[in-house]
């Protein structure tokens, strides 16, 4: 591995208390980036900082509510504290609950849009404000927002989170216009079935919702019928391309989404 592929950047990610987050949060760590871990469980980011420190990186946590103005803020803040300045954020927080279409709430609905789509609005405005403040640098400052397959398609039983996962196209396709005159470049990665803590819960709740029989059907029927690699992922999976995307290798692209899903779905 590059130990300094990353040097220089300066990264707030949020979600960051386990799953992708964690992991991709270990992955820049240790090419030489430095990390602010935020998330609602402070205890779980402030444990990930402390592993990355003792691997020799350089991390920090902050308790950081995406859907919260002044909490975003903060963690911006926190931040350029701890590294002088912030020039890329990962916007990886998001959440699911399946439903059937005629059983979808507004609660439902609400809860889920609150987090995925205003969340990571939220997040990235308090980013590129501080970034627009900073001024000019070399490399563009990076904007990452991590969506979904469901970005591109929508499947019967998570209507509204493929509408949140439309949302987050949206907000790259939107941001990567409105920020670029202040040298801010708006891009992300979209997984496919990533074997984390929520899609253990999505396992579940696809059970209960009738969907399938048994725990474990799910992931395996998806990777059977639906992937063309034939296997679900890991976050060790992502961290590359989540690499590369904070790296000076992609800084002549923005408004961009990558999928990364072993080939399910291809447009
Ligand atoms: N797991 C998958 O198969 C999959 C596939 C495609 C996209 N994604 C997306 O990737 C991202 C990471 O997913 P994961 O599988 O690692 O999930 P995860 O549930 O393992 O981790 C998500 C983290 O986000 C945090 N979080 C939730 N709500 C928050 C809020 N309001 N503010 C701050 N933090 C909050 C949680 O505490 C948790 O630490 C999500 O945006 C998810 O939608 C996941």
């Amino acid at each position: 591995m590059d130990t300094t592929r990353l040097s220089g950047k300066h990264v707030l990610i949020t979600g960051a208390a386990q799953g992708m987050g964690a992991a991709v949060a270990r992955h820049y760590a240790a090419q030489g980036a430095k990390v602010c871990l935020g998330d609602i469980n402070v205890d779980g980011v402030a444990q990930v900082a402390k592993e990355i420190e003792q691997d020799g990186g350089e991390a920090t946590h902050v308790e950081l509510n995406v859907t919260d103005q002044d909490q975003a803020a903060a963690a911006v803040a926190h931040t350029v504290e701890a590294f002088g300045s912030i020039n890329v954020l990962l916007n990886n927080a998001g959440i699911n609950k399946p439903l059937f279409f005629l059983d979808i709430t507004r609660e439902n609905y609400q809860k889920i849009m609150e987090v995925n789509a205003w969340g990571k609005l939220n997040v990235m405005q308090a980013a590129a404000r501080q970034m627009k403040a900073q001024g000019p640098q070399d490399s563009p400052y990076k904007i990452i927002n991590v969506g979904s397959i469901l970005s591109r398609d929508t499947f019967d039983d998570v209507v509204v989170y493929g509408m949140s996962q439309h949302a987050v196209l949206a907000l790259i396709k939107g941001g990567a216009k409105s920020l670029m005159e202040h040298n801010i470049t708006v891009n992300g990665y979209a997984p496919g079935v990533v074997r984390t803590e929520m899609w253990e819960q999505l396992d579940r709740d696809l059970v209960e919702i009738g969907k399938f029989d048994k725990p474990g059907e799910s992931m395996d029927s998806l990777a059977e019928n639906m992937i063309l690699m034939k296997r679900y992922s890991y976050p060790e999976d992502i961290v590359g391309t989540a690499s590369f995307l904070a790296s000076p290798e992609s800084d002549y692209m923005t408004g961009q989404l990558i999928m990364i899903d072993g080939g399910m779905v291809i447009q």
